[in-house]
């Protein structure tokens, strides 16, 4: 996936040498240096497929307690999201049912789901927190994540979306819940160092843009990169407000203007498709791709993976929806999930492409070209995963 080169950046024949958890060489088999080659008990035969960068999941909401399959019901009959959520459901459902659910609750419910992910070739994710609203709850979904990398070897990236939604006690006090989320969330997930980055949602169902500003300074005064869940259902100049405050990322971006992009560009803000949600959500308007290439914006891919907007638990799936929806090229929609999708976790240098001195996160496939990734629909050629150097599940590295 090394950008300039042929296509995929693809390397025939090849072979990925890998010590003390880094990548020491790569390139064509015919010329490993002897040395180099492996003893075949310490090697695992890619079987004629393929090799990638392991995916990383950049953007989901995976800790969360409840489901909302009753929504999906009630959406299928006419309701729209928007008028589920001013009705007290939608996120402030998943709110209640993640209040009621302890550190352990929490940590079994999202263990399938990261498990799924990461049987489809994912080795990094990011998980936000968003469905406590209050202090404790909070720190709680991010102590869950910090855990789940532990449980499950697998590289986390935590983001406070403390302004997800106004909980129900501040209904009257926007103003006070902000000074909660500027005064306390963000300093103690800081100090605790549970979050990475802060997030929040501009819309007409959560935080203005002056409201999301305020959340950027208070994390950008606690060293908390910044992300923004942007023009997802209307335009509030969601990806102007990213580029203003040097956002990693602004994520959806379905409504999106052409001076947002051009915003984006200047400041170098990766824009973060989630055709999860435009899927489920039976959207209409796609992310303006088109502005987004002429403009060279960088586009990631994500699942999205939350209970109401996008139950989608494949980065394949994402990918093949990105391809389908938003007409990504495949070779886009892989770049989306590797090389575009580790800077929007500070993870540039490190992830994303296979080169010497990497962090040797790789995904084999069975496939025979790499298109067939996001081509195939619920089918998993996942043979195997390398991560931090070790394969999953076995004793070589
Ligand atoms: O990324 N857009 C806001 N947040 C989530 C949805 C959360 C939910 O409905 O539970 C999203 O789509
Ligand atoms: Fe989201």
């Amino acid at each position: 996936m090394v950008a300039g080169g042929e296509s995929y950046g693809a390397i025939r024949d090849g072979v990925v040498v890998v010590r003390a958890g880094r990548i020491e060489w790569l390139g064509p088999e015919v010329d490993a240096p002897a040395e180099l080659v492996a003893d075949p008990a310490t090697s695992v035969d890619g079987a004629g497929g393929w090799v990638t960068p392991g995916l990383i999941d950049c953007h989901t909401h995976l800790v969360f307690g409840g489901d909302r399959a009753h929504e999906f019901e009630m959406r299928l009959q006419g309701a729209t999201y928007e008028e589920i959520a001013r009705a007290g459901g939608g996120i402030l459902w998943t709110v209640k049912a993640t209040r009621a659910a302890s550190e352990d609750g929490l940590l079994a419910a999202a263990g399938p789901r990261l498990l799924a992910l990461m049987a489809h070739g994912v080795t990094t994710v990011e998980i936000k927190s968003g469905y406590g609203l209050d202090l404790e709850s909070e720190l709680r979904m991010l102590r869950t994540a910090r855990r789940l990398a532990d449980e499950y070897s697998v590289r986390v990236s935590t983001t406070l979306l403390a302004a997800h939604a106004l909980p129900p006690e501040f209904d009257q006090d926007r103003v006070g819940y902000l000074d909660l989320v500027c005064n306390e969330m963000i300093p103690r997930a800081a100090e605790e160092d549970l979050a990475d980055a802060v997030d929040a949602f501009c819309e007409g169902i959560a935080f203005t843009s002056e409201e999301c500003a305020r959340v950027f300074d208070a994390g950008a005064r606690h060293g908390l990169a910044i992300r923004l869940h942007a023009d997802q259902l209307s335009d509030l100049g969601g990806a102007a407000l990213a580029s203003a405050h040097a956002a990693r990322s602004a994520d959806h971006l379905e409504y999106t203007s052409e001076a947002g992009v051009r915003a984006m560009a200047a400041a170098g803000v990766t824009a973060v498709v989630l055709p999860g949600a435009f899927y489920f959500l039976r959207e209409t308007q796609a992310p303006p791709i088109e502005a987004f290439r002429a403009n060279g914006v960088p586009i990631a891919v994500a699942t999205d993976l939350n209970p109401g907007s996008s139950p989608v638990g494949s980065p394949l799936i994402a990918m093949n929806l990105a391809c389908v929806l938003f007409r990504l090229t495949p070779e886009e929609a892989l770049a989306g999930m590797t090389r575009n999708a580790a800077p929007v976790l500070g993870l540039q240098g490190e992830l994303g492409t296979l080169e010497v001195g990497r962090r040797a996160d790789l995904a084999v496939w069975g496939i025979g070209h790499p298109a067939e990734l996001a081509y195939w629909v619920g089918s998993n050629p996942c043979s195997a995963v390398v991560q931090g150097g070790l394969l999953r599940g076995g004793g070589a590295g």
